[in-house]
């Protein structure tokens, strides 16, 4: 008998790559995207945004999205517009992952600051965002659809790129 013990097989990671999101994933994307929001996109929002040029990339293992994100390209910031990941994926770290790549786009696009907005209740997102060094710099009135026809409001963050 081998005086070793048996030692499990290590998991198979997931090999997860980023990807262009293009039309042809939008299936896909708005299968995740109607299920993590209340007011989702839909498909002309992404389509607008994908003839816009914007940036569009999703982050894919084994055949599944496990998240994605759209940022528009201003004179000297990048604006974050949609950032998502699939809920079973929520958890893992992705939302850090896909931020650190749009601020490597962002600088290597020359961009000196990265912008969003982000409903004031969504106080999950928001802790994402501080952790990685955005700050709260304003408030948009109203600026989100809520639910039974009222509006929400939305904090301005922004993180700057050093060069
Ligand atoms: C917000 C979102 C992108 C974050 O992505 P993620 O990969 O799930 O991020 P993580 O789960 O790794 O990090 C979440 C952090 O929030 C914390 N958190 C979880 N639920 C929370 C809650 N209800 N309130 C406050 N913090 C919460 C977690 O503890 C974690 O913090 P930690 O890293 O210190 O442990 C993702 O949850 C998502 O897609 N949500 C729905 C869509 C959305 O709101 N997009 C942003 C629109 S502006």
């Amino acid at each position: 008998m081998s005086p070793y013990r048996a030692v499990p097989a290590p998991e198979v990671l997931h090999e997860a790559v980023f990807e262009p999101l293009l039309a042809d994933s939008l299936d896909q994307v708005l299968h995740v995207e109607q299920r993590t929001y209340a007011h989702p996109w839909n498909r002309a929002n992404f389509i607008d945004a994908l003839h816009s040029g914007y940036q569009a990339q999703m982050v894919t293992a084994n055949g599944q999205l496990l998240g994605y994100f759209v940022a528009m390209k201003g004179v000297d910031e990048v604006h974050l517009l949609n950032i998502t990941v699939a809920p079973e994926y929520q958890g893992q770290g992705w939302a850090r992952i896909m931020l650190d790549a749009l601020a490597v786009w962002a600088r290597g696009q020359g961009a000196q600051w990265l912008w969003l907005e982000v409903r004031v209740h969504n106080a999950r997102a928001i802790k994402v965002y501080e952790a990685h060094g955005y700050r709260r710099v304003g408030m948009r009135k109203a600026y989100y659809p809520a639910d039974r026809g009222q509006r929400e409001d939305a904090i301005v963050m922004s993180l700057a790129l050093e060069h």
